[in-house]
């Protein structure tokens, strides 16, 4: 398991107040008239990121695994889930963007993925039957209105033996980057990105977090955890995250 660094202090430099909430709506009307713009600049460009790499890689994923990825957008993540199941269990994505769905289609065809299965639905409403081993959420848990909800549904869709991932963006700690937090959280606001949330530390109240790592710059985190009561994989006391200090 990765060692947090977790030594934080206050900072008025690193601060980021949230942003108003927008509602499922916008966020929706947003990321459907952008859809193809994300896709072509972020979607392509990034489907190989060694940060998606990453967080996938603590999914613990196998080929016969069922995987949901929350906000799955037009699929940036697929290849790399793929890559692990071959084609084999199943890969659930979901979106309220029905645009991004549209784009994430023709990916799964062109790839001829038959284990895929895409949903138009707030990670919020959604509620199968099954659970799932493994849950990922990418660059969305800042975007999605109600996240404490999303979140709490995420570790409800969880098995108990299940493992949850995610790629974030928070503040930077870095102190060359601190200075430029209130400028980043200004532009990445523009497309409801809100730096302001302690997304770890509302996980952290949830689930029984299993590591915890700063990259890019520390514009970026991957955090993996499981359900509360998996006592399995306890990391060591001294590693324990404390994501309450981190401001
Ligand atoms: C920045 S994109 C990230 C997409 C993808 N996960 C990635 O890593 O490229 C954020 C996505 O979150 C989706 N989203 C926002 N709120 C959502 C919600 N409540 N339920 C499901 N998806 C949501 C948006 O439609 C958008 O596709």
């Amino acid at each position: 398991m990765a060692a947090p660094s977790m030594s934080r202090t206050s900072s008025s430099l690193n601060h980021v107040g949230p942003l108003s909430r927008r509602d499922d709506e916008q966020i929706r009307s947003l990321y459907d008239r952008h859809a193809r713009f994300i896709d072509a600049l972020l979607g392509r460009a990034t489907e190989n990121s060694p940060y998606r790499r990453k967080a996938i890689a603590r999914l613990g994923l196998t080929p016969n695994s069922s995987v949901l990825d929350v906000a799955c957008g037009v699929g940036s993540n697929f290849k790399i889930i793929e890559s692990y199941l071959r084609n084999s269990g199943t890969l659930v994505g979901i979106d309220i963007s029905s645009e991004s769905l549209e784009v994430a289609k023709r990916l799964v065809a062109k790839h001829k993925w038959t284990n895929v299965h895409l949903l138009n639905t707030s990670i919020t409403n959604y509620r199968p039957k099954e659970q799932f081993d493994a849950i990922l959420c990418t660059f969305a848990l800042e975007i999605i209105a109600e996240y404490e909800a999303a979140i709490d549904n995420i570790f409800e869709l969880l098995t108990p033996e299940g493992r949850f991932a995610m790629l974030g963006m928070r503040t930077s700690s870095a102190v060359p980057c601190r200075g430029l937090n209130a400028f980043v959280g200004w532009v990445l606001g523009k497309a409801c990105i809100d730096l302001g949330r302690n997304l770890a530390q509302h996980i952290e109240s949830r689930a029984r977090i299993l590591s915890y790592e700063e990259c890019f710059l520390g514009f970026y985190f991957v955090l993996s955890a499981s359900r509360q009561n998996n006592h399995l994989a306890d990391p060591p006391e001294t590693a324990r995250p404390r994501f309450s200090e981190i401001p």
